[in-house]
């Protein structure tokens, strides 16, 4: 790692644990999970890498969070990126189609965390959805928000009546359904299905044999273990015939296309069967 590159200096393990249990009080262990796609958002960003996040830095900073463990896991910061990277076209695109046709860009950040993808494109109607306690923590480190923040489960429907439109929508759901069980996935699915119309789910998802691997330094470091996997995007549509599996990206191409700038930090890793992103649509 390139010297000078740290996010904070001086932080001590100890320190680290100290503010990582006064920062979560009440999370659950997948809520805790919240840390990781911004740690190492911010760290890409400080090594001058495939992601421009400054929010996620300053996030950091002012948590004073600097794990060593996540530090460690290069093939997590790079997988985490290069989802980035994905789900930022992803989000630019729905973008410019939905002003190309004179309506408003409405994205559902559900399982939001400290998520920072409004920040880069603030030109939507914004709505973050995620339990109770890391929304209180959401509230008082990202105060440059237009959104409304929804303290509740994407799983039950609670949410759902605190969003005013039901049509058109880009709902995002990153890093976090391999954390929940198959049934959980379903019934989100189908809620989405009930109450949205010509709608557009965008999510991570892990190749299902992959779930029972416990490879990832960082993800054995939060407890919370993964549970579901997905065959292909066409499992979504035998759960409600509205679905419709649009594409799925694995990172593999955006690897080659940003080679030179990665390649000497990272070794080549053959993940692309494995980790990907998936756009489904219902109409
Ligand atoms: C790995 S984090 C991902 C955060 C964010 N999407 C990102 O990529 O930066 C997983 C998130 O899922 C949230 N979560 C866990 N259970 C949830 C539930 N039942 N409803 C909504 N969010 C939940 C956690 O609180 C946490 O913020």
């Amino acid at each position: 790692m390139a010297s000078g590159s740290r996010i904070l200096n001086n932080v001590t393990q100890e320190e680290t644990a100290e503010r990582e249990t006064r920062n979560t009080p009440g999370m659950t262990d997948v809520s805790k999970t919240l840390f990781l796609p911004l740690f190492f958002r911010a760290q890409e960003t400080l090594e001058g890498g495939i992601v421009n996040d400054p929010a996620s830095v300053a996030i950091v900073r002012s948590l004073g969070y600097d794990n060593l463990n996540f530090r460690l896991d290069r093939e997590m910061q790079l997988i985490i990126s290069l989802r980035t990277m994905v789900l930022d076209r992803i989000t630019g695109n729905y973008i410019r189609d939905m002003r190309a046709q004179g309506k408003q860009p409405v994205i559902i950040n559900l399982s939001a965390g400290l998520d920072t993808r409004e920040q880069r494109f603030p030109d939507a109607v914004w709505y973050h959805v995620d339990l109770e306690s890391p929304v209180a923590l959401r509230k008082q480190y990202i105060r440059d928000s237009h959104a409304t923040v929804i303290a509740g489960s994407a799983f039950d429907d609670n949410w759902i009546r605190q969003v005013r439109e039901r049509e058109d929508v880009l709902v995002i759901v990153e890093g976090v359904l391999m954390y929940f069980s198959e049934e959980m996935v379903k019934k989100l699915f189908c809620l989405l299905a009930a109450h949205f119309k010509h709608f557009w789910v965008t999510f991570d998802a892990l190749a299902k044999r992959y779930t029972r691997l416990r490879i990832h330094q960082s993800i054995d470091v939060s407890k919370a273990g993964f549970k579901w996997g997905i065959g292909s995007a066409h499992d979504i549509e035998e759960w409600d015939t509205g679905y419709e599996a649009m594409s799925d990206y694995g990172y593999y191409q955006e690897y080659l296309d940003h080679y030179d700038r990665i390649a000497g930090r990272y070794r080549l890793i053959r993940f692309d069967a494995t980790h990907k992103v998936y756009v489904v649509r219902h109409s």
